[in-house]
């Protein structure tokens, strides 16, 4: 698996080069160059990192469908495009799906959307997976409870893999007054969370650990990653 090619995409930490957001311009004018550019080199790295996990759990991805929920610009979904038998990346921000389709152009397997499934949706009718998984962005997701109730749709019985923050206290988003997700996750609570919606099989281990410039402080972020067993139907209405 270490050796297989994996597509690296753009090398700024949100949604396109230049960035598109104007909280994304802000963060990016409250770091100096040298540090934009550590903070940079981390994303890539941590993408790696994250990228490597998620295909190691799964060995027999090649015929697998897989949904990158919450994709930003497909830092983790394009790296594992070529691993994936199929490979959805999915955002509700449509300047960061359009910044992924932009660097999947030429990639057949590959499809982008936008979809906010933390909030009652039509669901494309061909939208099923045999994996999901997210990269930082559940810590961004308002109603994390609709959400878990509706995986089962789009992957019954399927593997659901999330990396995400431990709890900071609001060190990582200090640059970023407006925030209105969670400063990350107690691990625990978050197992009792998914558990009591059905998830079995729930394991969370530490996958990434690093620093990040935020506002001119040197801030350490620790990720872990949830792995779990999506229940084979949907809870009922
Ligand atoms: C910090 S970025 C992470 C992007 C990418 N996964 C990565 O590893 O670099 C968080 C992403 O989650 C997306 N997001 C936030 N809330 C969402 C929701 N309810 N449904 C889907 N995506 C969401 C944001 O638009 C953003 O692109």
């Amino acid at each position: 698996m270490a050796g297989r090619l994996r597509r690296a995409t753009t090398t700024v930490p949100c949604c396109a080069v230049p960035p598109r957001h104007a909280a994304c311009r802000l963060i990016c004018m409250l770091v100096s160059p040298e540090q934009a550019a550590f903070n940079q080199t981390q994303v890539q790295k941590r993408s790696d990192a994250v990228a490597n996990a998620i295909c190691s759990a799964i060995p027999d991805s090649e015929r697998l469908a897989a949904l990158d929920y919450g994709c930003g610009p497909g830092h983790i979904g394009l790296r594992l495009a070529g691993d994936f038998r199929r490979m959805f990346l999915a955002d509700s921000d449509p300047d960061a799906v359009a910044s992924a389709a932009d660097a999947s152009r030429g990639l057949d397997n590959v499809s982008s959307l936008v979809l906010d499934l933390s909030i009652p949706t039509a669901l494309p009718p061909d939208l099923r997976v045999d994996v999901v998984f997210s990269c930082l962005s559940w810590h961004h997701v308002r109603d994390l409870d609709h959400l878990l109730d509706t995986l089962p749709i789009i992957a019954p019985g399927g593997r659901l893999m999330v990396v995400d923050m431990d709890a900071d206290g609001g060190a990582y988003h200090a640059d970023l007054p407006g925030f209105d997700g969670v400063h990350g996750f107690d691990r625990d609570e978050l197992r009792e969370r998914l558990t009591s919606h059905g998830y079995t099989d729930v394991t969370i281990a530490d996958v990434w650990a690093s620093q990040k410039w935020v506002a001119g402080t040197l801030t350490d972020l620790s990720l872990f990653m949830l792995q779990a067993r999506i229940p084979p139907v949907p809870p009922p209405t």
